[in-house]
């Protein structure tokens, strides 16, 4: 019998502000993965502009092409096809990757794959160790909080999930009332670290369904932080951190022995750049733990925006011969159903 052909696809993701292309493996190994972040452009703006952000993305994407290509050692000739995050992001942004693409297609005849970025996220888990169904997904990232149940490939049932804001846009606003720099996520984690939990800031939810709430606890930060400023009080900023990543963090976990009791969970992942935070990975391995679930989550690199979950998240598409044809547009839904 004939050994089975290697797959190798080249991603490329640009829904933000990382310009990045990779080529994968089988949908499970990275041979390479460029990553060019446009952070310290946008923290200079303490948040990311759109227009900057594509007109950064049209400038850097054909070099990180031919850096991804030069890095791995390889040529188009040995590459099966091209794969790109289409939504949701931002749309100008998007568009850069997905014209990229469809020239790339185009030129050197070869399939095309339409990726959500959010398929991406939970898809990095592949490059870690073969995911296996039926799994719980928590998403966790700029514009998602979401619990996700998993039976196969590409079959999502939403569970529950936020009714206001995600949990890394509360990051991000936290981060800018505390005075902190853009990304905020991080930022707060690691002041987060210096502090005490002494301020009682209100439990988001708090009932037992798998909704999640964040703007509330998100309110009351944004308050509390004037009201002192305008009484001439002085925050303590360290234990405001700890306080609100332990408030929201531990309604997560929560909310995750929940959806695992309920759905008899013995996998899960967790996915989005919300999945880089310690305390998070903590938490939530604790009660995978308490219930014998295996956990797995993304290396830090693969937790933020990269072009290898795309590849990854595009094999079964690859395998199930599900291409995009040269109509293919960007979107800025948020939808993953
Ligand atoms: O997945 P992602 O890179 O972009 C979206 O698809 O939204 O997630 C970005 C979000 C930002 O809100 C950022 O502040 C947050 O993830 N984030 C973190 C951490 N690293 C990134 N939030 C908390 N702790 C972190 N270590
Ligand atoms: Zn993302």
């Amino acid at each position: 019998m004939m050994a089975k052909k290697d797959v190798y696809i080249l991603s490329i993701e640009s829904s933000c502000d990382e310009t990045s292309m990779a080529i994968i493996k089988n949908g499970c190994e990275c041979v390479y993965v460029t990553i060019l972040t446009q952070m310290d452009t946008h923290a200079e703006f303490g948040g990311v502009v759109p227009e900057i952000a594509s007109r950064m993305h049209t400038e850097n994407i054909t070099m990180v092409f031919e850096e991804t290509l030069q890095k791995a050692g390889m040529t188009m000739d040995q590459i099966d096809a091209i794969a790109v995050t289409y939504s949701p992001g931002l749309l100008g942004s998007l568009l850069v990757g997905v014209e990229c693409a469809k020239v790339l297609s185009l030129v050197y005849d070869k399939p095309l794959i339409a990726v959500n970025h959010i398929a991406g996220h939970i898809y990095a888990n592949q490059l870690e160790r073969p995911m296996e169904f039926p799994l719980l997904a928590l998403v966790v990232s700029g514009g998602h909080s979401d619990f996700i149940l998993m039976t196969g490939d590409y079959e999502f049932k939403h569970l529950g999930g936020t009714l206001d804001d995600a949990i890394g846009e509360c990051y991000d606003k936290v981060a800018r009332v505390l005075g902190l720099k853009y990304p905020g996520g991080p930022n707060v984690e690691k002041l987060a670290r210096e502090g005490e939990h002494t301020y009682e800031l209100p439990i988001p939810m708090n009932d037992d369904t798998l909704d999640l709430s964040f703007s509330g606890l998100k309110s009351s930060i944004i308050n509390l932080v004037h009201n002192e400023e305008q009484r001439g009080n002085e925050i303590r900023k360290a234990d405001l951190a700890r306080s609100f990543q332990d408030t929201a963090i531990d309604e997560l976990a929560r909310k995750t022995e929940i959806a695992i009791k309920e759905n008899n969970i013995k996998y899960m992942i967790i996915a989005g750049g919300v999945s880089a935070n310690q305390y998070l990975q903590q938490e939530i391995k604790k009660v995978a733990d308490k219930y014998n679930v295996t956990l797995s989550v993304p290396r830090l690199k693969y937790c933020t925006d990269n072009a290898a979950m795309i590849g990854a998240a595009a094999y079964p598409l690859f395998l199930k011969g599900e291409f995009a044809d040269l109509s293919l547009n960007a979107s800025s839904s948020e939808e993953i159903f």
